[in-house]
């Protein structure tokens, strides 16, 4: 049963930089939710209650967000803005959040690794909030993954088809197809960014995974990767040498809110969904 979720939380954000140089990034919003609210709101509905957070310095304005502000309350108590606030107050009421800082940005490995004291040694899963996911009114991309924990007890990445052309922008699996089920894929191997004409195939991994305690000791002994940085895909791909990762062609969208051009078109589609 995966009751975690970790979120690394630590990074820069340099791409969106002034508006990232006091507030961090993951507090950008996306009409009037920051980026990291809707990851909690995902791994909630996959029935997810602990949150783990890896943050930094520069980070405080994420506890501050998921705590409860007297202040601010009191005053617009009884007043039309008071219903502005329901939804973070209820998420807040169903979770529980736990934080570690990470000292150095020495890569995704290592922000995973530096949230092993609030995972402990059991399944978790990881949130990449600026990897913005939605299914509509369907089952949320992490819970599809849940079920299919529950279901293969193994690690598993969420990804999608890119272009040719941007496949160096991620980590990008080798695959073999499953019986029964065409959107689920058996991991062969995989590299970190590789160049287009080296890459296996145009599987592209998103923020999404489900990982196994053991990726932690593997993470210990993973030396640096792509750009000096310890790299969760070069731990994965130890996993995936003993047949123990799959991949996941999830239903649903996903922004690149980590770009500008993700963001805008998050930004618009959640606004052309306001409506419904
Ligand atoms: C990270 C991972 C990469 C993955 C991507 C998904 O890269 O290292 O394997 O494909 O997230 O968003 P980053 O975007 O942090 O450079």
């Amino acid at each position: 049963m995966i009751r975690k979720c970790l979120f690394p939380a630590a990074g820069y954000g340099t791409r969106f930089l002034p508006a990232t140089k006091a507030t961090p990034k993951e507090m950008l919003p996306v009409l009037t939710k920051p980026l990291i609210q809707y990851g909690v709101e995902e791994a909630l509905e996959a029935g997810i209650t602990t949150m783990a957070i890896v943050t930094g310095r520069g980070k405080r304005a994420i506890e501050d967000h998921f705590d409860i502000s007297y202040e601010l309350e009191h005053q617009i108590k009884g007043t039309s803005k008071e219903p502005l606030l329901r939804e973070i107050r209820d998420l807040i009421e169903q979770c529980t959040f736990s934080y570690t800082r990470q000292r150095e940005m020495k890569g995704l490995g290592h922000a995973i690794l530096t949230g092993e004291t609030l995972i402990g040694s059991e399944p978790f899963a990881v949130i990449l909030a600026d990897d913005l996911c939605t299914n509509g009114h369907g089952d949320g991309v992490l819970r599809q993954m849940v079920q299919l924990f529950n279901e293969h007890q193994c690690s598993i990445v969420a990804v999608e088809e890119v272009p040719h052309e941007e496949v160096s922008k991620y980590g990008v699996v080798a695959v073999e197809p499953m019986e029964n089920n065409s959107d689920l894929y058996r991991v062969r191997d995989m590299v970190e960014k590789p160049d287009p004409e080296e890459a296996p195939s145009r599987l592209a991994i998103i923020g999404r995974y489900i990982l196994t305690p053991d990726i932690f000791d593997i993470l210990r002994r993973t030396p640096p990767g792509k750009g000096g940085e310890i790299q969760i895909t070069d731990a994965l791909r130890e996993q995936a040498r003993n047949g123990k990762v799959l991949a996941y062609r999830f239903r649903g969208k996903r922004f690149d809110c980590g770009s500008v051009v993700g963001f805008v078109e998050a930004t618009n589609y959640f606004y052309d969904r306001i409506s419904e």
